[in-house]
């Protein structure tokens, strides 16, 4: 499978892990028992019991050790065994202990060779607007779809297909607007502008002048881990952008397989920042976009595909494109890069 390892994944929010019960979950093929070992503290092990291979998120924690149901080996954060009521502690009862980040509400893990476990290498920059905004300004979900990371990658390098599959965000600007991308060694930033024209329909409600004509502009960010971050904001014609309406949203795709992947999203906004009932409404139909639009047609979209990749298939492509099949390329060389450093023994 083409995964990258070395690199920090969002696994799960921390709001979303049971207080005092394991919690699995599969990251990049591989499978994965979470549990709470102090306040955003998290531990991470290999989710199979060395003894005869029962998931260790069917067990239960204890003791800041999660213990398996099946015949009570329990096993500490470093993923030692510390209990074993059937013969003595060996080292070779160890199961793999996986580096683990809690940052912004998020639960990071590392998939790759320990040693190279840099908490800076996480993607800051994705979850910012989170730390500043009022908790009335920002919503968080998760979502799990029936197609690959690089699909939903290429969607949020297309701010264009809101026009079509969104009418409650798109207005036509997307479409027309200009793009610009610049590629960095490990990341890829773009900027759409369109001028003088119509504010997209969900920025309407509430807004003094609606019917003006506006500046549009998205701006995205792409990481190879899946982590994007999508800025989209209008402001009236000429005026700066910080005077109008601007939306932070974080689109985490984290692969479980080549063909299935965790949505973790969160979504802020510069506008209605302490109307608690606006920001539930908001909670509702964004979900419901993304659920019955988003995944919908990507899941569709990778049902037709079966198992192949897109670029495989020789698809019929646009300059529209371009942003998507550069951040494709980038990362397949970023994936060849890390397969050989896993070459290296350690
Ligand atoms: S399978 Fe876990 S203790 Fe037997
Ligand atoms: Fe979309």
């Amino acid at each position: 499978m083409a995964f990258i390892k070395n690199c920090w994944y969002a696994a799960v929010w921390l709001a979303d892990l049971p207080e005092r019960a394991p919690f699995g979950r599969i990251v990049a093929g591989e499978r994965m028992v979470f549990w709470r070992i102090g306040e955003d503290k998290v531990a991470a092990l290999t989710d199979a019991c060395p003894h005869r291979k029962a998931p260790l998120s069917l067990g239960v924690v204890q003791d800041g050790q999660v213990a398996c149901r099946y015949h009570g080996l329990g096993f500490a954060p470093d993923g030692k065994c510390v209990t074993n009521p059937h013969g003595p502690l060996q080292e070779s009862l160890a199961i793999r202990a996986y580096p683990v980040e809690v940052r912004d509400g998020m639960v990071w893990v590392w998939t790759g060779r320990a040693d190279k476990a840099d908490p800076a290498l996480i993607p800051e920059e994705v979850l910012a607007f989170t730390r500043t905004l009022p908790v009335t300004a920002y919503v968080t979900g998760y979502l799990h779809a029936r197609a690959g990371h690089k699909l939903f990658e290429d969607n949020l390098l297309d701010p264009g297909h809101a026009d079509f599959l969104h009418p409650f965000l798109g207005g036509g600007a997307m479409t027309r607007a200009t793009r610009t991308f610049v590629k960095s060694e490990n990341s890829l930033r773009l900027t759409m502008i369109k001028d003088a024209w119509a504010y997209p329909p969900m920025f309407r409600p509430g807004m003094r002048d609606p019917d003006d004509v506006a500046d549009n502009w998205a701006e995205v960010l792409w990481n190879p881990n899946g982590a994007v971050l999508i800025r989209i904001g209008a402001t009236s014609v000429g005026r700066p952008r910080e005077q109008g309406v601007i939306t932070w949203t974080a689109h985490i795709f984290t692969p479980e397989s080549e063909t299935t992947t965790h949505y973790l999203y969160a979504s802020g906004r510069n506008y209605n920042m302490d109307d608690a009932d606006y920001n539930a409404a908001l909670a509702i139909g964004l979900r419901a976009s993304f659920v019955n639009e988003d995944v919908a047609m990507l899941e569709g979209q990778q049902a037709v595909l079966g198992d192949a990749d897109l670029l495989d298939t020789k698809p019929h492509l646009f300059p529209m494109d371009n942003a998507s099949v550069q951040a494709r390329r980038l990362f397949d060389s970023l994936v060849a890069a890390d397969q050989a450093d896993w070459m290296v023994p350690n």
